[in-house]
């Protein structure tokens, strides 16, 4: 029996995985027409125009605005949709800091609500639950692509009249029903950042079909300037969040690979889903026929201990990292981070809401903590593999599990 790479074995992957970031003369090109323009920023640029509009086009929406990273992207979206103080927004427990700090920074009260036992997206039946007279906005997170069920989340929406907005920062390209993630509700979204599907480092953008909101977002990321209007006018309360030209041309030349990287990461995903769904212990994040396109930010399953002799997470990912299989940590859950624990939340919030009691905060959250502390998260890369790395990903899995013993 093969020994355990971890233990000093050979590793069960020898082919290397495609690398990320992902590019060659397009980027260059790019890049050095920006520096030859000697025009770097956004407002008299043309790179970062082309990108927001190029982006929006694909993603099925009239309007694309680009912005710094994607935390500042939901920010944008939340003063646009109107959240302040005294407000209640919707949220799920599992994912990025950003989705409830976004929420603080405006003011407002993020409402922790579990995700759903095996897609780790927010539940659309506790979200509707957790509705009171104050709240004003439903957050949904499309978790590691798997987009969450819209249709549910758009009625729980439209019964209550409340706003939907999507974070879609793992989700480009990704489909619900046939249409790209991203303007089901007021807006969309998205990041930039190193890690995701299509990245300049850092950055983010925000989509939308809503004139209005769209408006108010724009002016918002411009310093509350109006286009076509005098620099040094200043219409509303805003800040800078314009995105460079720098990262508008490399984004611009990353657009052009996302839709058939897309397609491979679903397609070899939906592979894994076969593949893995056959390991005892191994549970993927489930699927759903409504989805069309999974943009798979990562490739998430369960992992049952039992099935593998009761070997912790933790240590069963270490073993995979050392088999070749390249991993990235789940979010822990929300409620418990020194952020809401320790009440440093509050500082954000004013009035009645400040002083009163969360009782959310102390709620049971049995899926985020599964989320949490028993999934494992293939980065998004391996997916850019072809169907041998798919193979050896479900051999590596085999091989800790037949020798799983020798890790306790
Ligand atoms: C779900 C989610 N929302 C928001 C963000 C924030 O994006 P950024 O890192 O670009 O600020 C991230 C980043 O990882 C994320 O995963």
């Amino acid at each position: 029996m093969p020994k355990l790479a971890i233990l000093g074995g050979t590793p069960a992957k020898t082919k290397p995985f495609p690398v990320w970031p992902i590019y060659d003369d397009r980027e260059r090109e790019a890049l050095n027409e920006v520096l030859e323009s000697g025009v770097w920023w956004r407002t008299p640029g043309t790179k970062t125009l082309a990108f927001e509009q190029e982006f929006a086009a694909y993603h099925q929406a009239k309007h694309g605005i680009a912005v710094t990273n994607g935390t500042h992207a939901l920010e944008v979206a939340l003063a646009a949709m109107g959240i302040g103080s005294g407000d209640e927004v919707i949220a799920p427990n599992a994912t990025f800091v950003a989705t409830a700090s976004a929420v603080l920074f405006a003011g407002a009260l993020p409402v922790l609500v579990d995700v759903s036992a095996d897609s780790y997206c927010i539940d659309p039946e506790l979200a509707e639950a957790a509705i009171t007279e104050n709240t004003k906005a439903i957050i949904a997170v499309h978790m590691g692509g798997r987009p969450a069920d819209l249709d549910q989340l758009r009625t729980v929406s439209d019964k209550h009249g409340i706003l939907l907005l999507e974070d879609a920062a793992h989700a480009h390209g990704s489909e619900w029903r046939g249409r790209k993630v991203g303007s089901f509700g007021i807006g969309g979204a998205f990041s930039f950042q190193a890690s995701k599907t299509m990245t300049a480092g850092e950055g983010g953008m925000i989509i939308s079909n809503d004139d209005d909101f769209e408006r108010l977002a724009r002016s918002t990321h411009d310093c509350g300037r109006r286009p076509g209007e005098w620099f040094y006018d200043h219409f509303i309360y805003g800040s800078n969040y314009r995105l460079s030209e720098w990262q508008g041309a490399v984004l611009l030349a990353q657009l052009t690979r996302l839709d058939e990287q897309t397609s491979r990461r679903h397609q070899m995903g939906r592979m894994l889903d076969r593949l893995l769904s056959e390991i005892p212990g191994i549970s993927p994040q489930s699927h759903d026929s409504r989805i069309t396109r999974n943009g798979q930010y990562a490739y998430i399953f369960h992992y049952d201990k039992r099935a593998f002799s009761g070997v912790e997470t933790l240590r069963f990912v270490e073993a995979l990292e050392a088999e070749g299989i390249p991993t990235q940590a789940p979010y822990p859950p929300l409620h418990k981070l020194d952020l809401f624990t320790s009440g440093a939340y509050r500082d954000r919030l004013s009035g009645a809401q400040a002083a009163a009691q969360h009782d959310f905060l102390e709620d049971a959250f049995p899926n985020s903590e599964r989320e949490a502390w028993e999934t494992v998260w293939i980065t998004q890369n391996a997916l850019l593999g072809d169907e041998e790395d798919m193979g050896e990903i479900g051999a590596a899995i085999l091989k800790i599990q037949k020798n799983a013993r020798d890790l306790l």
